[in-house]
């Protein structure tokens, strides 16, 4: 087909859009072209469009009005690393921990696979904002996909449809391309979960500001704002323009007093950042309430301050483990208008997954669409099943989640699953230690990316997926915004661990509400209060630093949790050492140096 000019010249003045969707309806060559204008009346279309198709079912409307469940194919449920590209010009501008391919040579192959990739097929345009429409802080991007399913998650995740397109005007947006790479050639049926068997590509052009994405429909690969926007692409503009895109959640926190703080926390992937986010402290009078659980955009404030903002406005959670007991909140943020992909069903129209209920049902249809009980050898849900919902109906979201100017930060938090070493809590000494700090982050791997789980690897600010340029000079943008002249209150910064084990391999700390136990000793420490005392490694509380009323744990157990075993530290020290050796002379000097202090305070101790 061909889109009339005068059809897109109604929709959009933006002339690059205009013959951006054009270029893009002669190289796909879809049957239709719908123009997303974001209204209750097109998702609502999707959707049954969708049940008649066959691709997804709506979910008993008595028990969990307004959503929907769904399956992926079994061979695209998870983020795929190794098909993740940065193609800057130049390759060592990607850096060691990223994919590279020339941007010439992958252009080349994406307009190959894209030829005529939506043939049979309906192309939907989404303009989309991530953060509060008009915020100096958001950002604006135009996703092309012919999945629905896509449409109807961006719909939910973003700020989508027509009322961008008027904030946009003729300005500069993120072009997002995507396809699942399943044409409907010569007649050929559609399947529930349309994607490409083998071919998947996830790219982004630094330079060009521009993201395509092949082959997969699932989670951050098809949803374009998300990773490859929101943190690939934002930050590369945020080292140009002196502002952070970070891979954190952001959550208020008030005292028994009333006063209020924010914080933003870096976890990698499936760490719990939901469910930190979210959190229902134990402490009385404490109270938590929710920004985002997933992304930070953050810049300096006229007063010198950090804000942040969401750039988000949903959550796409990870289902398995959510329960009234671990996460109330998401519980009830998903009692309605939610999707979910990857979970069980249940004989009642609902949905289940592993750790939602203490008994399982006796009876499930699971991901595989199989006949599930208890007995069953295959899982009920895929253990990176999602949800995805309005962040707006979240019981705690924070009043001020969509304020445009962002929130103020406190303290970053950095952390990662480490069953040893590292202990429950420590402060940084400045924002240089701290920035060294979130350069050593290592942590378990977990199902959100496809690959082995729970092998320990390096993944630095939690960016290691979603750095959109070198590590080394990430970690140096993060340097320079220390003594950037706009920066006059610079946030404190922390490491947690919630997951250390004893030699049995149990949790020694109970986590989920206790957590609140360790944000009062942030929160106090950041008003020049709460105990701590110094070690080689940073500051941890003293053993009465944290209040741990009412929790029985005992006094060797803190000890334990809060050890620093010195030995240990130094052979962290030299395995951090030679990780460091992968970014060559792109390592800058302040990390080596924090490399070094550290190692001197070890064997001086
Ligand atoms: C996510 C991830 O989906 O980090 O948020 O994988
Ligand atoms: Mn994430």
């Amino acid at each position: 087909m061909t889109l009339k000019t005068d059809t897109l010249e109604q929709w959009t003045t933006n002339q690059t859009l205009i013959q951006w969707i054009q270029e893009a309806v002669q190289l796909c060559q879809p049957d239709h072209v719908h123009l997303c204008d974001g209204s209750e009346e097109e998702y609502e279309i999707l959707c049954q469009e969708m049940i008649v198709e066959g691709k997804w079912q709506r979910l008993n409307p008595e028990r969990r009005p307004g959503s929907y469940v769904c399956s992926s194919d079994p061979a695209d449920v998870a983020r795929v690393e190794e098909r993740t590209f940065i193609c800057s010009e130049k390759k060592e501008d990607a850096g060691p921990t990223n994919h590279w391919k020339d941007p010439k040579e992958m252009h080349g192959i994406l307009q190959n696979l894209f030829k005529g990739c939506m043939i049979g097929r309906t192309m939907y345009v989404i303009p989309f904002s991530m953060g509060p429409l008009g915020s100096n802080i958001a950002h604006i991007g135009v996703q092309i996909t012919d999945s629905q399913y896509v449409v109807c998650n961006m719909r939910i995740m973003t700020r989508m449809g027509k009322k961008v397109l008027d904030v946009l005007r003729n300005d500069h947006f993120v072009p997002c391309m995507h396809s699942v790479g399943y044409p409907l050639t010569d007649g050929k049926k559609d399947i529930p979960w349309p994607c490409h068997p083998t071919e998947k590509y996830i790219v982004q052009f630094p330079e060009k500001r521009s993201i395509w994405s092949y082959g997969s429909g699932y989670g951050g690969n098809a949803l374009l704002g998300k990773k490859c926007f929101a943190l690939r692409i934002a930050s590369v503009m945020a080292r140009d323009e002196g502002w952070l895109a970070e891979h954190m959640l952001i959550m208020s926190l008030t005292n028994p007093q009333g006063e209020k703080k924010y914080i933003a926390a870096a976890f990698p992937s499936a760490c719990g950042k939901t469910n930190l986010a979210m959190l229902t402290p134990t402490l009385p009078g404490w109270k938590v309430e929710t920004v985002g659980d997933d992304i930070a955009w953050m810049k300096f404030g006229e007063d010198g301050q950090l804000y942040a903002i969401n750039p988000e406005a949903g959550f796409f959670g990870v289902a398995p483990g959510t329960s009234m007991q671990s996460n109330p909140n998401a519980m009830k943020t998903i009692s309605r208008n939610a999707i979910f992909t990857n979970v069980a069903r249940t004989d009642d129209g609902d949905v289940w997954w592993e750790g939602m209920t203490k008994n399982p049902p006796a009876h499930l249809i699971n991901w595989l669409n199989h006949e599930w009980t208890p007995n069953s050898k295959e899982k009920a849900a895929h253990p990176n099943a999602r949800f995805t919902v309005p962040a707006s109906q979240c019981p705690i979201i924070d009043p001020t989640w969509e304020d445009p100017k962002g929130v103020p930060i406190s303290a970053i938090l950095f952390g990662g699953r480490r069953s040893s070493v590292v202990p429950l809590v420590y402060e940084s000494f400045d924002w240089r230690h701290g920035t060294f700090l979130g350069a050593s982050v290592s942590s378990q791997t977990t199902a959100a990316a496809a690959g082995e789980v729970g092998k320990l690897r390096h993944d630095p600010f939690a960016m290691l997926p979603f750095c959109g340029y070198h590590m080394g000079d990430y970690f140096g943008h993060w340097l320079n915004m220390g003594h950037s002249k706009k920066a006059k209150k610079l946030p404190k910064i922390y490491y947690v661990n919630w997951f250390r084990q004893n030699a049995n391999g149990e949790w020694l700390w109970p986590g989920f509400g206790e957590n609140s136990r360790v944000l009062k000793w942030i929160f106090e420490r950041t008003s020049g209060k709460g105990k701590g005392v110094d070690t080689p490694i940073g500051v941890t509380p003293t053993p009465d630093g944290l209040d741990l009323t009412g929790l029985n744990i005992s006094d060797e157990t803190i000890k334990a949790l809060l050890h620093v075993n010195k030995d240990e530290w130094k052979k962290e020290v030299t395995e951090l050492a030679d990780y460091f050796k992968l970014f060559g002379d792109r390592l800058p000097k302040g990390i080596h140096d924090e490399l070094h202090a550290l190692e001197q305070r070890l064997n001086s101790a």
